[in-house]
């Protein structure tokens, strides 16, 4: 049996899915919720899109051998924060910390940890406003508060990091010292194109 075979013949473990895809289902809802209760009031959206992913047990197992950790259902629960996660694309930066505010308000909703990689960019140039929440799921066997790793950006930061994340995976791992230089300064144009656009927006909204 390989170690990965150990994991998804545990007992338990389709139980342990289930919890955090029940989880995202929770958060996705929120977040509807939220930006459509924001449209009828602000007669905008601030949310160009949502995608999800539920970690596959492969990635599961290579991250608990990456922190040292054994390959286990328990290892996985108390170890990785990231199996259930939401990606929260906006429109605005402002929007970044609009959707970030009203999740976090909400009771349900418990704040574990918090990367603002917008106001601190990661030394490659990649931004992103990352949150690890838990919500309780409600299953047949009780309550489990379940963790979501939420990551909010805006559309520019996105296309930055879709496009990095393609160039780093297809072509080999060593990049050349110039390209990640090209590739952070691309970063930095993209920051400011959306300071741009927020502060056209802003202004927009000061004519109304
Ligand atoms: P992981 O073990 O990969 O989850 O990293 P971590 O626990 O240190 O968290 P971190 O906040 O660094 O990043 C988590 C996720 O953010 C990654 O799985 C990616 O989806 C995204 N991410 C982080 N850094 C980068 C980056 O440099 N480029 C791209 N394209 N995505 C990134
Ligand atoms: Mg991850």
């Amino acid at each position: 049996m390989t170690q990965l075979e150990k994991i998804t013949a545990q007992e338990g473990f389709e139980e342990f899915r289930h919890a955090y895809r029940a989880a995202i289902k929770e958060i996705r809802t929120k977040i509807e919720i939220l930006s459509e209760d924001f449209a009828v009031r602000h007669d905008y959206n601030p949310i160009h899109h949502m995608e999800r992913r539920l970690k596959i047990p492969a990635s599961i197992e290579e991250k608990l051998q990456r922190l040292g950790k054994e390959i286990s259902i328990e290892a996985a629960r108390d170890n990785i924060f990231d199996i259930a996660g939401i990606r929260v694309v906006c429109n605005f930066v402002d929007d970044v910390y609009h959707v970030r505010d009203m999740l976090v308000a909400q009771e349900d909703v418990t704040l574990i940890t918090e990367k603002d990689y917008i106001a601190n960019p990661k030394p490659n140039g990649y931004r992103s406003l990352h949150l690890v929440v838990s919500v309780p799921v409600y299953l047949m066997s009780g309550m489990q508060e379940v963790p979501v790793e939420i990551q909010i950006r805006t559309v520019a930061m996105d296309f930055w990091a879709s496009l990095e994340h393609n160039l780093r995976y297809k072509k080999t791992k060593n990049i050349p010292k110039n390209i990640d230089i090209e590739l952070k300064a691309c970063a930095e144009v993209s920051a400011k194109l959306d300071a741009r656009m927020q502060k056209i927006f802003d202004e927009l909204g000061e004519i109304e």
